[in-house]
């Protein structure tokens, strides 16, 4: 009896310490302001639940009326911001200044710009409702229960095989973008299709450096899938993405 009280107060310390912790990296005055603003703009009514805390952001469903969206909340106060740091300069169209939170802002916007991109071009991805300084609104992938799976954490089908390999070809042909960042994490799966996700960092496909990138994405996703027994050829992935035949037949 005893031991088990000590252990949840342990427990309890050490969620009070990690709550502690996140307040103080994601929620600044900046943040809470651009909380505050959607808010008071009408565009969500209510936190549901979170999702997912990572390096650079924090996902939350939140929810108006009967609709839920999923809010990406860039840490602008984030110590671990070297990974977006690298995507500084003109290619990536965010400067690096100096001013993280400027950085930031540019980075949300970017990422919004992209699932715009991609959505209308007909990829599986969620749609961009809002951004507001840090922070992104955009369709929630999952049920008002569970949001969607990672592909990691999934059943790879052969029906997956194909349709993911067709959302990086709509992507490149249709949307003229390479994600730069593909894996088994940056995809959901609901209702058995995958959804790309996380593509704020995606560049177009004239830019110079778009092969290496796709090539990279290719190699990844491919040895991904052929764990799972598929048998998968990089160079014929990469003519497929690219507009060439089907990479089954
Ligand atoms: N639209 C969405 N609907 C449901 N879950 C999402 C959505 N977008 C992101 N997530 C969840 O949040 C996690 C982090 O989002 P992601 O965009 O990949 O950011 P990060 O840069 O932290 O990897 C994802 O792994 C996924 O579980
Ligand atoms: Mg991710």
């Amino acid at each position: 009896m005893f031991s088990s009280d000590e252990e949840r107060k342990e427990k309890i310390e050490e969620r009070l310490k990690e709550t502690q912790k996140v307040f103080g990296y994601v929620f600044d005055k900046f943040t809470i302001l651009n909380i505050y603003k959607l808010f008071t703009s009408g565009t969500i009514g209510k936190f549901e639940f979170p999702i997912a805390s990572g390096k650079e952001s924090l996902v939350f469903a939140a929810s108006k009326k009967d609709k839920f969206y999923a809010v990406k909340i860039y840490k602008t106060v984030a110590s671990t911001f070297k990974n977006i740091e690298r995507y500084a300069g003109q290619r990536w169209g965010v400067e690096n200044t100096g001013n993280k939170r400027k950085f930031i802002v540019q980075w949300a916007h970017r990422e919004f710009r992209n699932l715009n991109l991609a959505s209308d071009a007909g990829v599986l991805s969620p749609r961009p409702i809002k951004v507001v300084g840090n922070i992104l609104v955009m369709q929630y992938i999952g049920t008002k229960r569970v949001p969607a799976p990672l592909m990691k954490d999934c059943n790879i089908t052969k029906e997956i095989v194909e349709q993911t390999l067709g959302e990086m070809r709509t992507l490149y042909i249709k949307a003229g973008l390479v994600h730069g960042d593909l894996s088994e994490y940056n995809f959901l799966i609901y209702r058995r299709k995958p959804y790309m996700i996380d593509i704020a960092q995606a560049i177009q496909t004239d830019d110079v450096m778009s092969t290496v990138l796709l090539q990279r994405d290719i190699g990844i996703m491919t040895r991904f899938f052929n764990k799972f027994g598929y048998k998968l050829d990089e160079a014929k992935v990469l003519k497929y993405t690219t507009g060439g035949s089907d990479v089954f037949s």
